[in-house]
């Protein structure tokens, strides 16, 4: 499997078939990822909430690619669907098979909503995604999130990812106390920061949080590296 990192919390897995999945899509307005909609090639993409900073360029992706696939909550799946797009609702606790990657919703405690430019409307559940690959590899990312206790007792206890993909950034999400307390419940062998430093109000040091981290390795990408697990 190969990971790349788009910058916040925006993720693309491509797994050993080639399957390439695109996790919260904030492309074009990510000031934090160099790439324009256009130089993205998924086949899924999979959105963990309705806010415009994860939702970001879906129906732009979908609209260059009529076979892509989107993974979201009922709610958000309705609304892209009513735009033409092909997407499937799931919801917590449920997976869908794609060629060699399982993907599982799952729980995260935060609030979801579409932001439209003069109002927001209500978008479901705010979620997570656990991705298990046909080789076992799991990675699990986990969306917009404050700390949950069954980070430990579900995600880490029953699910126990190899990978766990977390914020850190504060204000939205867990700051890098919470995130390092999360890391030690979901126990994986690698944890990777997100959500941090795209914008002021959440500027981070990784490195502060990597020496936060002791139960695994703390992994820090380099926006559009790549890694290979
Ligand atoms: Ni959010
Ligand atoms: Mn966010």
């Amino acid at each position: 499997m190969k990971l790349r990192w788009l910058g916040h919390s925006a993720f693309e897995l491509t797994s050993n078939n080639g399957l390439n999945i695109l996790v919260d899509p904030f492309i074009q307005a990510n000031p934090a990822c160099p790439l324009k909609t256009n130089d993205v090639n998924s086949d899924v993409v999979c959105i963990t909430h309705g806010h415009a900073d994860h939702f970001g360029d879906v129906v732009e992706i979908a609209r260059n690619n009529p076979n892509l696939m989107v993974i979201s909550n009922y709610e958000i799946s309705i609304y892209l669907q009513r735009k033409g797009v092909h997407a499937i609702g799931i919801n917590y606790g449920a997976f869908i098979k794609i060629e060699d990657v399982e993907i599982r919703m799952l729980e995260a405690k935060h609030s979801s909503t579409f932001d439209f430019e003069i109002e927001t409307k209500y978008a479901g559940n705010p979620g997570s995604f656990l991705f298990t690959f046909d080789d076992g590899l799991k990675v699990f990312h986990a969306g917009d999130t404050g700390l949950f206790s069954d980070m430990k007792f579900v995600i880490g206890e029953i699910y126990n990812p190899d990978i766990a993909l977390l914020p850190i950034g504060n204000i939205f999400t867990m700051d890098p106390a919470e995130a390092s307390i999360a890391a030690s419940w979901i126990n994986p062998e690698f944890v990777i920061p997100m959500h941090y430093n795209s914008f002021p109000s959440i500027a981070q040091d990784p490195e502060k949080f990597k020496q936060s981290v002791t139960n695994c390795k703390t992994l820090i990408p380099k926006v559009l590296e790549t890694l290979e697990f």
